[in-house]
């Protein structure tokens, strides 16, 4: 099926009228978009480049070009082109601002808001490979990742995990739809703000829990002094509404993709272990994962999975290559996982 059908069960969405060239077109003119991706890609997002960009970039300080007398280097230390310092800080204002947004908009209340609505799962019906192809088709733009199709992304992070555990196939699913949520950016999905779906913007701090004080590793913590919840004494104390060890399945995340795709996992019976969906559900929460913050609201299940999720994580920032998969090629395999742990449709 393709993005046609998936709007085919849109709930009274605009975006079902529109040609799926509409919606691309709609997607690519959006100034705004445009410049949060352009922002994202250059942002701390360079913090996770891959090993093999600094390997470039060491190269590349040999690599001189002349300029008058002088040779000049082409590129800097962190292997960026000269020319593109305006560019670079243009993205960065942008991407802070998107930050802004998200720090002050994403309430207890508001979360619980966007888990009723898209909780309902009555925006589309497709199978897990018709939303892959979605993505390809819309998100590529607006993803952060500005030179890599997100099926790319999700393919190199599957492949890089079956090749180093070849056994777990649970987690080989897991990889391949973890960022499947981001389809929230779609027309059909509500056409949703990028401060409120991508949380990979940077590698630190991306969702966290609200109901209860935001910690000090969270990204750009310094923008959360705006949002309400930070005057609301019930939610303002390093416990706020929530006990001791109450386990994170229990506690209201800030909405985004993450959240969106456990959702939908968990809405259609998904048969993949508890730490699939853990891992889908918190992979954005590297104040936890990455900087050990709000372990007194884990319980003894949460640090079992917490394992598999820093498993996981390494490969999702660092997958990203030059190598291209071939698609077609590793499809079947997926198609059995799929067929495995998943209805054939599920409700979006
Ligand atoms: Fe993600
Ligand atoms: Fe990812």
């Amino acid at each position: 099926m393709t993005a046609a059908a998936a709007r085919g069960n849109s709930s009274g969405d605009s975006a079902t009228s529109s040609s799926v060239e509409q919606q691309r077109q709609a997607a690519a003119t959006s100034s705004s978009d445009q410049q949060q991706r352009q922002a994202a890609a250059t942002s701390n997002e360079d913090e996770i480049s891959t090993a093999e960009e600094r390997n470039e970039s060491s190269n590349a300080e040999n690599e001189t070009a002349v300029d008058g007398e002088l040779d000049v280097p082409r590129r800097n230390a962190f292997g960026h082109d000269f020319r593109d310092f305006e560019k670079e800080s243009m993205r960065n204002a942008i991407v802070q601002e998107c930050y802004r947004k998200n720090h002050i908009y994403q309430t207890c209340d508001f979360a619980n808001k966007k888990k009723e609505e898209y909780g309902k799962l009555n925006k589309a019906e497709m199978s897990i490979w018709e939303c892959c192809e979605l993505l390809k088709d819309y998100v590529d733009e607006s993803d952060p990742d500005l030179d890599e199709p997100q099926i790319d992304h999700l393919l190199q992070t599957a492949e890089a995990i079956r090749r180093d555990h070849p056994h777990e196939h649970w987690l080989h699913l897991t990889a391949l739809i973890h960022d499947l949520g981001k389809v929230l950016l779609h027309p059909a999905f509500g056409e949703e703000p990028q401060w409120c779906v991508v949380g990979r913007f940077h590698s630190s701090g991306d969702t966290f829990p609200l109901g209860c004080a935001f910690d000090n590793n969270i990204v750009h913590h310094q923008f959360f002094k705006e949002n309400p919840d930070s005057r609301n004494p019930a939610f303002n104390t390093k416990l706020g509404i929530y006990s001791e060890n109450i386990g994170l399945d229990n506690i209201t995340m800030s909405w985004g993709h993450d959240e969106y795709m456990y959702l939908v996992a968990k809405g259609n019976n998904t048969t993949l272990p508890p730490a699939g969906l853990f891992i889908i559900r918190f992979h954005s929460f590297y104040a936890m994962h990455r900087y050990g913050a709000y372990t007194f609201l884990m319980n003894d299940e949460d640090k079992e999975m917490l394992k598999w999720l820093q498993v996981f994580n390494k490969y999702d920032l660092y997958s990203k290559s030059k190598v291209k998969i071939n698609q077609e090629e590793v499809k079947p395999y997926y198609l059995s996982l799929i067929k495995k742990y998943f209805p054939e449709k599920l409700k979006w």
